[in-house]
């Protein structure tokens, strides 16, 4: 099968193909994913919050690549690292091409939930499990891959390695990104990243990435599983304001020029504008100099986090904030300078193998406004996502959930569009 055939397999023939993934009785999957589940789910949970730290390539997620590595030598899945961090076990002849790939990712955002990337891996490897226990004869190689960086909470870049292996992101560039402690990515990674790699890419013929739900529109359509039809156009921005440190008692108000002002209506700025275009913003992350009680800052960074449906009202709202926040720095004394850390273009996934999936699944079809490794491979091969119902509807926070069932049911569904992609 080529990646051709891939985008325009045809699924019509599905129904009646009473999948043999498809047997497991719900409940029994539900106890296999809680035992899987909780192998992992002590690794870099913090007591305080309940969320996770699993930053890329510090120690929790070193611990999960070791997990990865287990579980694919437990399943006699030899693993392949790419030189940019990502990883790939794989069922079926090393040699052969036109494998189908799924997984997800193991970092966290600072105090994280669970699911978001975990549950696309675990679920990876229980759903090769329901191929074997259902005699399953793959014709095409199935690989589960491990993603590197998704979040970008370490070196600032979101889906760093799929961007790396893509092509997307410049190896030299990736390799001097630092952490908050100065660490270079080549340092994490131990040597310069490898960048594009067209000969592993190349052997890959679709991706289908698991993820939870960052929303409550299956609780809404009472639904366990959706296919994804669009990733909404995103992008992170740094905002640098200067201004001059002073004596937060002696220095007149009127003598300071405050680049925290700049930056406190540039945040509401940012808020209002998204709101007036039906878009997102937001200012989550923020750096103070000297960061100190009783001095005026010097410098204030602020990184700007932008999604909209559509890349024009994406475009408009990030000039309309910079616009505002040069204004008021005209009147605060302050300079700002705006840079683009990353952007993601529209993804459409619909029309293609998404839509595909979501007869085949007879699935409601979402778009979502997060972003996801399957956003940027989705520029190379045939991709799709399925989301799990998450009961919170709340992400990027420990408040993130999704039941046993519902994982259950999750690893039913990727099995079935594994099965289908592998097997036929
Ligand atoms: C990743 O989850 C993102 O959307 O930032
Ligand atoms: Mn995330
Ligand atoms: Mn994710």
């Amino acid at each position: 099968m080529t990646a051709d055939h891939a985008d325009h397999i045809d699924l019509a023939d599905l129904a009646d193909h009473a999948d043999h993934a498809d047997h497991a009785d719900h409940a029994d999957l539900a106890g296999r994913f809680r035992v899987l589940w909780d192998s992992i789910a002590p690794v870099g949970r913090d007591p305080g919050s309940g969320g996770y730290l699993r930053y890329a390539f510090t120690e929790p997620e070193l611990a999960l690549r070791d997990w990865f590595r287990a579980q694919a030598a437990s399943r006699g899945m030899p693993v392949t690292a790419d030189g940019n961090g990502n990883l790939f076990a794989r069922w079926g002849h090393p040699a052969a091409g036109d494998a189908v790939l799924t997984g997800s990712h193991f970092d966290s955002v600072p105090h994280g939930g669970a699911y978001d990337g975990p549950l696309g891996i675990v679920s990876a490897f229980l759903a090769v499990d329901e191929l074997r226990a259902a005699g399953a004869v793959p014709a095409r190689p199935l690989v589960v891959a491990a993603f590197a960086e998704e979040e970008g909470a370490r070196f600032g870049v979101p889906c760093l390695g799929s961007r790396l292996l893509t092509g997307a992101l410049d190896p030299g560039r990736a390799a001097g990104l630092r952490d908050a402690d100065g660490v270079s990515l080549a340092e994490a990674l131990g040597d310069r990243p490898a960048g594009a790699r067209p000969d592993l890419l190349g052997g890959f013929s679709c991706f289908v990435e698991l993820h939870v739900e960052q929303g409550r529109a299956l609780v809404e359509r009472d639904a366990p599983v959706a296919v994804a039809s669009a990733i909404w156009p995103h992008g992170r921005w740094r905002f640098d304001f200067l201004g001059e440190g002073n004596h937060a008692g002696t220095t007149l108000m009127a003598d300071r020029r405050d680049p925290m002002l700049t930056y406190a209506f540039t945040v509401l700025a940012a808020n209002k504008e998204a709101r007036l275009r039906g878009a997102h913003a937001t200012v989550g992350r923020v750096r103070v100099e000297p960061n100190a009680t009783n001095a005026i800052p010097s410098k204030v960074t602020g990184w700007l986090d932008a999604r909209a449906a559509e890349p024009d009202t994406l475009t408009g709202l990030v000039d309309a904030v910079r616009a505002k926040a040069t204004e008021r720095a005209g009147r605060d004394g302050t300079e700002v300078t705006l840079t683009e850390e990353s952007a993601t273009p529209l993804v459409a996934f619909d029309g293609g193998l998404g839509g595909r999936l979501a007869a085949l699944l007879d699935a409601p079809v979402l778009p979502t406004g997060a972003g996801h490794d399957a956003g940027v491979l989705a520029g190379h091969l045939p991709t799709a996502m399925l989301f799990v119902r998450n009961p919170t509807g709340v992400s990027h926070s420990p408040a993130e959930a999704a039941t046993d069932a519902d994982c259950a049911a999750g690893v039913a569904a990727l099995a079935r569009v594994l099965e289908k992609l592998t097997c036929t």
